[in-house]
């Protein structure tokens, strides 16, 4: 087991912004032989312990085939947390980071939910302080606070809503059609696009995701100059410069939903490449490239892979079955008042199941679990 150590941004006084350390585990790779008898022994434990994986699509290939051969389900936060509601089983063995677990906890109160690491975390729950954030919140009283769902159940339990990805335009949308001016937090480039999308009167806390804030423009230009037929997919946590050059803008299930109904043969793709696993899969034939980024460098910050989410290993889900350890917990009154910000955003999606299908080029259909 190694570290690396990545950087991240945090919003200071005066308009500055701090950049802060923190470091993550890289877990040692099995040979090939004990991968087959690491994922035997993990959905033997799964079964044993009326356990269902809920997995995001930047995990490894094996933590996704595993949670879909034994009846869990690979999907982007949303749908994670809806799966993980509405799923019978005791305990939820959530592989992602520390947000998914807590979500999914805030939810389902009554299960078990265990983690492969407690520490994966993500750069935005990190920028975004709980008390911060109350501060930031305090000072603006006049606005309906909207946070995204990559932050802690401090946060969350102090929005008016949480949204994913998914519905943050909807629900924004039908916020601003009502005359609300917004508090948005922490993911400046989301917010940022959002803002252009509908018009929304919106404050941004100016937090940022490592992985997508490494994606760059100008190269992406070039890149699209060499695959000229090439459709570009960008995840909204992307810088601006290249949110604009998207045909389709979206979270992780609609950026696959976009590679397997594409017409196009090419697809460049701007979101870590963890989720590559689940398009060659569902889109056999297609060809899918990285959207550039800075390139390799010290920490794998600019690598198009989330070093928090690598923390989740086969080994790491075995623990967690077999000692218990990884157990997330969310104390009171802190879970209560997060529930209903997060059970807002779910009866929103329920009452408008097209919502998440805005009138924008290249928006697709939620996918749910692919
Ligand atoms: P999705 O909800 O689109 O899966 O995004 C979660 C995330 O952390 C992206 O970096
Ligand atoms: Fe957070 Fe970015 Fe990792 Fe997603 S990819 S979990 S937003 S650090």
């Amino acid at each position: 087991m190694s570290s690396v150590q990545v950087d991240y941004a945090k919003p200071a006084a005066g308009g500055r912004d701090l950049t802060l350390q923190a470091w993550a585990r890289v877990p040692q790779a099995p040979g090939p032989a004990e991968r087959a008898a690491q994922k035997a022994r993990a959905a033997e434990l799964l079964r044993e312990h009326d356990a269902v994986l809920v997995a995001h699509f930047y995990t490894e290939g094996d933590i996704q085939d595993l949670a879909l051969e034994t009846g869990g389900c690979v999907a982007d936060s949303l749908e994670m947390a809806r799966f993980g509601r509405e799923h019978p089983a005791r305990t939820l063995l959530v592989s992602g980071v520390r947000f998914m677990g807590e979500t999914s906890k805030i939810l389902s109160p009554d299960k078990r939910v265990l983690m492969p690491d407690l520490d994966a975390t993500c750069s935005l729950d990190l920028g975004c302080p709980p008390d911060e954030f109350e501060a930031f919140c305090d000072a603006n009283p006049d606005r309906t606070v909207v946070v995204y769902a990559n932050t802690s159940a401090a946060v969350k339990a102090r929005a008016d809503w949480v949204v994913t990805s998914s519905c943050a335009l909807a629900i924004v949308r039908h916020l601003a059609d009502r005359g609300e001016r917004l508090l948005w937090a922490p993911d400046r480039h989301l917010g940022d696009y959002i803002q252009r999308e509908t018009g929304a009167d919106m404050l941004l806390w100016r937090g940022a995701c490592i992985v997508h804030e490494e994606f760059k423009g100008i190269a992406l230009e070039l890149l699209r100059e060499e695959h000229p037929r090439a459709m570009v997919l960008v995840h909204p946590e992307s810088p601006a410069p290249v949110v604009d050059q998207a045909d389709v803008v979206g979270s992780t299930s609609q950026l696959l939903r976009a590679v397997i109904d594409g017409d196009a043969d090419e697809y460049i793709v701007a979101t870590d490449n963890g989720i590559f696993h689940r398009m060659r899969q569902l889109a056999p034939g297609k060809t899918l490239i990285e959207a550039p980024t800075a390139g390799d460098s010290a920490t794998c910050k600019s690598c198009a892979h989330c070093p928090w989410m690598a923390m989740n290993s086969m080994g790491g889900i075995i623990r967690a079955l077999e000692t218990g350890a990884g157990e997330i917990s969310v104390p009171e009154p802190t879970r209560s008042q997060a529930l209903v910000s997060i059970e807002r955003m779910l009866d929103f999606v329920a009452e408008h199941p097209g919502s998440v299908v805005p009138a924008y080029r290249g928006h697709v259909a939620h996918l749910g679990s692919a």
